[in-house]
């Protein structure tokens, strides 16, 4: 793909972004100036952090989470907005347990530790939000249940969240916390700080599954979302995910080779999810058997940005159907 296009491709996907930008539906209220103060003047370096929890800042520091202000692909969107603060606010926010009615604001200083363990941790008196109170303990933790619940995700992951809650998460034992931050082994009591999600391969596959059927002269493909949870894929703007098929004949001449997108990135205002596979529910594309074929090949591509080509995309699931 050309420079060029990949360019104006990027620019339709900021253009998006900016699309719910003016809806507004993705935004919290206007931050000031006044607004960001009092938070970061509690901000202590998330570096003494690091100090007493290597493993679970060794974790964080290969999250994307650590890198969600710094990435290219955050800052180009970013520099297209003008650097609104609106558009950075969850991507490097103050601590959002120091008020848990207040939407989620963009800090002063450090932004470039992304979401950090404060953003995550601190509470307004400056301890620490944990699982268990440990009085002995210097960074004072202290037994928080809003950090176990989804909702503590889902202050900034606010369209997951959303649709977790219209689909089967709302109704099961699981949560935010119980997929994304398994626990680990190594660590008693230890939870994965990895927040594995869309950039890992292997997660990305556990998410989803593909299956054919062939009846009479059409071949139906079924991808399913059967265990995320929320929409699959996550992500409502960037990810995009296509079904391949290529029929050949026994001299491997092509008989149809023919593509069908599942979702392509979501451009426009008032836009809906309905592109997105929801949870528990599945998509099915139709194809035709065409003569004289042996064998298809089905393919389910997977995306994070709409620049990429088909040939940079990953193969998440692969089958070999034979035709009799
Ligand atoms: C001087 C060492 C030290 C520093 C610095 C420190 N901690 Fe701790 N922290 C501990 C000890 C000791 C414990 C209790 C044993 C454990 O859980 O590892 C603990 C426990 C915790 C717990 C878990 C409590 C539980 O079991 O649920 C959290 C969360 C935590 N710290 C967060 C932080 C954060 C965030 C920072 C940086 C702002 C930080 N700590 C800085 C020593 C430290
Ligand atoms: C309400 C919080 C919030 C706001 C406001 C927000 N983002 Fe994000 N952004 C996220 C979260 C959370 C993700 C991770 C994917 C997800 O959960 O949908 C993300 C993902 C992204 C990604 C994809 C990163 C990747 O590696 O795939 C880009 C690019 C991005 N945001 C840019 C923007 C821009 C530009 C704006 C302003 C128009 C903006 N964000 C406003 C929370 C927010
Ligand atoms: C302060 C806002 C904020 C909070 C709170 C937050 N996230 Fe995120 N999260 C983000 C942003 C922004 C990104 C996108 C980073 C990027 O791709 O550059 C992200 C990315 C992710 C990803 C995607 C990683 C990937 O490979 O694409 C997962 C999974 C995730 N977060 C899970 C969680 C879970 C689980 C929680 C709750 C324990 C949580 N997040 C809390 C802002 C937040
Ligand atoms: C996206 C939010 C988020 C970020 C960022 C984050 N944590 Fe956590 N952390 C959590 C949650 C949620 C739990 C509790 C999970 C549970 O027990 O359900 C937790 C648990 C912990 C624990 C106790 C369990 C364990 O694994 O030892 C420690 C210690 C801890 N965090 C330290 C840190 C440190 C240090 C950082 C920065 C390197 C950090 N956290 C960054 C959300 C976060
Ligand atoms: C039952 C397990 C499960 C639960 C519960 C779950 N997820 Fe996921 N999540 C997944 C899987 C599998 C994927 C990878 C497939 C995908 O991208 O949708 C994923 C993907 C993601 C991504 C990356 C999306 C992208 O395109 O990069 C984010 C962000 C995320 N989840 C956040 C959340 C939040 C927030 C919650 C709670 C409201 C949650 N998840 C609950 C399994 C789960």
């Amino acid at each position: 793909m050309s420079a060029h296009w990949r360019a104006g491709l990027v620019l339709i996907v900021l253009l998006a972004l900016g699309g719910l930008l003016t809806a507004g539906r993705w935004l919290p209220e206007t931050t000031t100036d006044s607004a960001l103060a009092p938070a970061d003047a509690m901000r202590v370096s998330v570096m003494n952090c690091r100090e007493c929890h290597a493993a679970v800042w060794q974790e964080w520091e290969t999250s994307f989470h650590s890198r969600a202000f710094t990435d290219p692909n955050v800052q180009a969107a970013f520099r297209h907005f003008g650097h609104d603060r609106q558009c950075e606010s969850c991507h490097a926010s103050q601590p959002i347990l120091h008020d848990l009615a207040a939407p989620v604001a963009l800090r002063a200083e450090s932004r470039d530790t992304g979401v950090d363990c404060l953003v995550c941790h601190q509470l307004p008196d400056g301890s620490m939000a944990a699982r268990h109170t440990v009085p002995t303990a210097p960074c004072r933790p202290v037994a928080t249940a809003a950090l176990t619940q989804s909702l503590h995700c889902g202050r900034c992951h606010t369209a997951i969240h959303k649709d977790s809650q219209e689909g089967t998460l709302a109704s099961s034992d699981k949560n935010c916390q119980s997929c994304h931050m398994p626990a680990v082994a190594s660590r008693p009591g230890g939870r994965s700080h990895l927040c594995l999600g869309g950039h890992d391969e292997a997660t990305v596959k556990s998410g989803v599954t593909l299956a054919t059927r062939r009846e009479g002269d059409k071949i139906f493909v079924t991808v399913a979302n059967p265990t995320t949870g929320h929409n699959f894929p996550g992500e409502r703007h960037n990810r995009v995910l296509l079904v391949q098929i290529i029929e050949r004949t026994k001299d491997d001449e092509v008989t149809l080779a023919q593509q069908r997108t599942i979702k392509a990135m979501t451009p426009f205002r008032g836009e809906t999810s309905t592109e997105q596979i929801r949870a528990g529910e599945s998509f099915v594309a139709e194809f035709p058997v065409v003569a004289p074929a042996v064998k298809a090949e089905i393919k389910l591509l997977y995306k994070l940005f709409p620049y990429l080509s088909d040939r940079e995309a990953q193969v998440v699931h692969q089958v070999e159907l034979v035709l009799p």
